[in-house]
């Protein structure tokens, strides 16, 4: 269910806060300072909250020196709840000298009730609480942090609406990510992000093609379809429709040059997806494909729904119909009960898969998930070592994967300078970065750049 009505009623709201802002600053131009943790639909609803606050009328800053200073969180890892608990500790003392700023938190980490306890107990000097199922309300909530001195808390157990239209705002003019579905239900077992972001709902088609064709009338060139597991998309619409479908329609879309998507879920990943790659003129050949593990009775205990065969088998098939696909994958290290054995699978896989780049995790136990109750949690050396077997493996594997285009001629989609006077950093269909020497000019541009040296995971080249 979309809702447009929602829409107009924040919009209202943004006037509102707009309104009081003379009052409450003296006529100055409040600042605001906004930071992200996490992934990057995370990132899009970052950019949305900070279209909304440039909306009302408060200036960006890079400092935590604001009137308001904001955080979306994640939960994903412990670290990174532990991360947030720091910034709190230091915005502390930044608002004893400023008594009158707003502190702000929303976002996955606030889906938890011990983290929301936490907060009314020991920081009450936080202003406002919310989730990842009222993003929309956040001109309501904000107007009500404005008007009142209480800490407000809001937060939703969970929503079926999908709200379209509000304000956004993206880092590149030239590309962006566009969320095709909210939620997971697949409870991999040691995950959180199913109890955080609730069920999985998928966008109406016509709603992503109407926002893809604006952003391309806008000068966006690529786009990234964000989802949990974009595999499963349209599965729970009214008129259900595959992601290889949406895909074709994407396709279509003038002006469009280059489609990705992520993440993928193996057990999902349909014939009717790797043909449509295969065809597609603006799908790139590039799959982030999380492992998690490569020891099938792991898996199991995760939850994952395919064992190492079924995944090798995968590649393969990817690989045989499109032979220069660039595969990347997510790695859990330390799974209760992971044995060395069991890790062992893990690195024939990586051997076998010829990833172009891997992203590793340690284990990190997330109360109220199945995992967390698990026996025989593998002790932290015994993580730390693997992982650090696990990391080389992959850097030499990926170095090797990387460097098969060294001498080619590539187009790149140039995005910005390179912190090296005089360079260009842009991106090859297969998600690699290459530095090579150009024109500022050409930020945006897609050039055609020859590879020459691989350094790992990026290369140096010069235009042609
Ligand atoms: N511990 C470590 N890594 C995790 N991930 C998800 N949950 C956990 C956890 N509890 C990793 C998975 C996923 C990626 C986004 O984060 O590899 O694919
Ligand atoms: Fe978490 Fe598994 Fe859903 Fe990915 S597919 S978000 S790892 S539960």
């Amino acid at each position: 269910m979309s809702n447009t009505n929602e829409t107009q009623i924040q919009l209202t709201y943004v006037q509102k806060c707009s309104d009081l802002l003379p009052s409450i600053y003296s006529g100055r131009r409040p600042t605001y300072h906004i930071q992200n943790e996490g992934c990057q639909m995370n990132s899009l609803q970052t950019e949305s909250v900070a279209a909304m606050m440039e909306k009302i009328g408060y200036e960006k800053i890079d400092s935590e020196e604001a009137d308001a200073v904001i955080y979306n969180t994640c939960t994903v890892r412990e670290n990174a709840n532990q991360k947030i608990y720091g910034h709190l500790g230091h915005l502390k003392s930044i608002k004893r000298k400023n008594p009158d700023m707003k502190i702000i938190l929303f976002g996955c980490m606030m889906q938890e009730q011990h983290v929301v306890d936490t907060i009314r107990k020991s920081y009450p000097f936080v202003n406002l609480v919310f989730g990842t199922h009222n993003i929309h309300k956040f001109p309501e909530l904000f107007f009500r942090t404005l008007t009142s001195d209480s800490q407000i808390i809001d937060i939703w157990k969970e929503s079926d609406e999908i709200v379209e239209g509000l304000p956004t705002s993206r880092k590149y003019s030239f590309k962006t990510g566009v969320n095709v579905m909210f939620g997971c239900n697949n409870f991999c077992s040691y995950c959180i992000v199913p109890y955080v972001r609730g069920r999985e709902k998928s966008r109406e088609p016509q709603a992503i093609i109407d926002e893809i064709k604006s952003l391309a009338a806008d000068g966006v060139t690529e786009v990234m379809l964000l989802g949990q597991n974009v595999n499963s998309y349209g599965k729970t619409l009214e008129h259900p429709v595959s992601f290889a479908q949406l895909l074709t329609q994407i396709e279509q879309i003038e002006g469009l040059k280059r489609i990705r998507f992520m993440t993928s879920h193996p057990k999902d990943l349909s014939d009717e997806l790797i043909e449509v790659m295969a065809k597609s003129q603006k799908v790139c050949h590039h799959l982030h494909l999380p492992l998690q593990s490569g020891s099938s009775s792991i898996l199991k205990k995760m939850n994952r729904r395919y064992d190492k065969e079924k995944y090798l088998g995968l590649v393969d098939k990817i690989r045989t119909a499109i032979p220069d696909i660039s595969l990347t994958t997510d790695i859990i290290v330390g799974f209760p009960g992971e044995t060395e054995e069991d890790f062992q699978e893990t690195l024939d896989v990586v051997s076998k898969a010829n990833y172009d780049t891997a992203f590793t995790f340690i284990y990190s136990k997330r109360t109220g998930t199945p995992a967390a109750s698990m026996p025989d949690q593998v002790p932290e050396e015994v993580v730390k070592e693997r992982f650090s077997r696990l990391l080389a493996l992959v850097q030499e594997n990926g170095r090797k994967a990387s460097s098969r285009f060294t001498g080619t001629v590539k187009e790149i989609l140039v995005e910005e300078e390179s912190k090296e006077q005089g360079m260009l950093t842009g991106r090859t269909e297969h998600n690699l970065l290459v530095h090579f020497e150009g024109d500022k000019s050409l930020i945006g541009q897609y050039v055609n750049v020859s590879l020459d040296t691989c350094k790992g995971f990026y290369y140096f080249g010069h235009l042609v």
